[in-house]
């Protein structure tokens, strides 16, 4: 077994994984990221588009905004669709000017793999075995294997950045942490299409069927979802199911409709609300996905990734200036609130906007009656638009 030392080590490539290595390189920290995928398969997974105005903003503030700037499609609205109408809601005139933009989780991750290459600290993909260690006492180290050969790594820090999925949070005694869960009866069909979009902003709509969603990735491709069973096989889905389905829950009676064009990715993805409560255990710190986890209806998961590896990187710089260790100790109460604060979010545009095959008709009137509220306040407008974009990271 090898012995290397490092100041954090971090678990998982992901957005999380990524650009606290980025922030901590800024400030002169060391750190080994350690994923156990390809670096093509990170790369090529395609999931979230929306990036609130706080992660551009933290992405452009830290040399990463040159292509988002030129490729990122900034949106100052979404439209609501029922009852056969879109309805508009002005984000950027209700929250005083902030925006989001659509530039795709895969490209921010491609960004970041290139700044992590350029800085030549390490990034060790398809790594085996990994196993946090000795983060309760002075010692915590990560054990793994890559080609057959096992490593240990010790460090100041572990940041689990592994993902629902990963192995970091169940490395946590469960006794120690609060669990706060909560299952969807459906999923999300999601579709690349080889289309060019025909509205220039996302489209959220309610319909009998089930919900759907109208989204974007360039000027060519458009990204679409619908609302499926949770276990839906994706190969009982034709492309010719897809549109008609698409079609059936997105035309408006103004005559809009989605573009139609080649499908060049599908996949059925589960709902969920997941929070771990606290996101620290001693010197092990859960950020993103492996601490929490949104239905996608509000847009939020990457959002919240980034805010809390942005609050990780200022923690974790703090001690060795002030010798005091109040930042680390406020992470998790920190993260928390904000991580409820778009828990409650993304709770109600999912309850909102979805079908239950459980509700009956007196659900779907107050839906509607919900909805109608939603598009005729501009109070209950600002609200859905303040925390769309989302609020400034602190
Ligand atoms: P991940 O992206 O899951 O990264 C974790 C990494 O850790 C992975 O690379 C994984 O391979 C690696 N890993 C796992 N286990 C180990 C291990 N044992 N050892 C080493 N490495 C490991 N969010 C939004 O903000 N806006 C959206 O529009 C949006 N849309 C979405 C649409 C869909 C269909 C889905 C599925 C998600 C969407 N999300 C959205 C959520 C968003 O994709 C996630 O919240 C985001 O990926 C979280 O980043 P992360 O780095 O915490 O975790
Ligand atoms: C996306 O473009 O992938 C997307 C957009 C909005 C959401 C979820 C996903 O709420």
């Amino acid at each position: 077994m090898s012995a290397t030392r490092t100041q954090v080590a971090i678990v998982g490539a992901g957005p999380a994984g990524l650009m606290l290595g980025h922030l901590l390189h800024l400030r002169g920290i060391d750190s080994v990221i350690l994923e156990n995928r390809s670096r093509d398969y990170v790369i090529e997974r395609v999931r979230a588009g929306v990036l609130e105005q706080g992660t551009v903003d933290l992405m452009t503030a830290t040399g990463l905004g040159e292509r988002l700037r030129r490729e990122g499609m900034r949106h100052d609205g979404i439209y609501i669709a029922f009852n056969g109408r879109r309805h508009h809601v002005d984000m950027a005139a209700l929250t005083g000017g902030r925006a989001i933009t659509i530039y795709g989780q895969n490209e921010v991750v491609k960004d970041l793999i290139d700044a992590r290459v350029g800085t030549s600290r390490p990034l060790i993909f398809g790594v085996d075995q990994v196993m946090p260690s000795g983060f309760t006492g002075g010692r915590p180290s990560v054990s793994f294997q890559k080609d057959g050969d096992g490593f240990e790594l010790s460090c100041d820090f572990i940041a689990g950045c592994d993902g629902f999925h990963g192995v970091c949070r169940t490395a946590i005694p469960p006794s120690q942490l609060q669990v706060y869960e909560r299952d969807y009866p459906f999923g999300w069909l999601g579709i690349l299409a080889h289309a060019a979009p025909s509205s220039n902003e996302l489209v959220y709509s309610n319909h009998p069927r089930g919900f759907a969603l109208f989204s974007m990735r360039s000027l060519q491709v458009t990204r679409l979802y619908l609302q499926c069973g949770p276990d839906e096989d994706v190969n009982d889905w034709s492309d010719d199911r897809i549109w008609s389905e698409l079609q059936a829950r997105l035309h408006t009676d103004d005559g809009w409709r989605p573009n139609e064009g080649a499908i060049i990715q599908k996949g059925v993805t589960g709902m969920r609300s997941f929070v771990a409560e606290p996101m620290r255990y001693g010197r092990l710190f859960l950020a993103g996905d492996a601490a929490h986890i949104v239905p996608p209806t509000g847009a939020k998961g990457l959002n919240l990734a980034m805010a809390d590896v942005y609050r990780l990187a200022e923690a974790i710089a703090e001690p060795s200036t002030s010798r005091r260790e109040d930042a680390l100790n406020a992470y998790s109460d920190r993260g928390l609130r904000r991580t409820w604060r778009a828990q409650r979010f993304s709770w109600w545009m999912t309850s909102m906007l979805h079908r239950s095959d459980s509700g009956n008709a007196f659900d779907h009137r107050r839906q509607l009656a919900e909805l109608d509220y939603l598009v005729s306040s501009r109070a209950a407008m600002t609200s859905l638009a303040e925390n769309y974009v989302g609020v400034p990271f602190d």
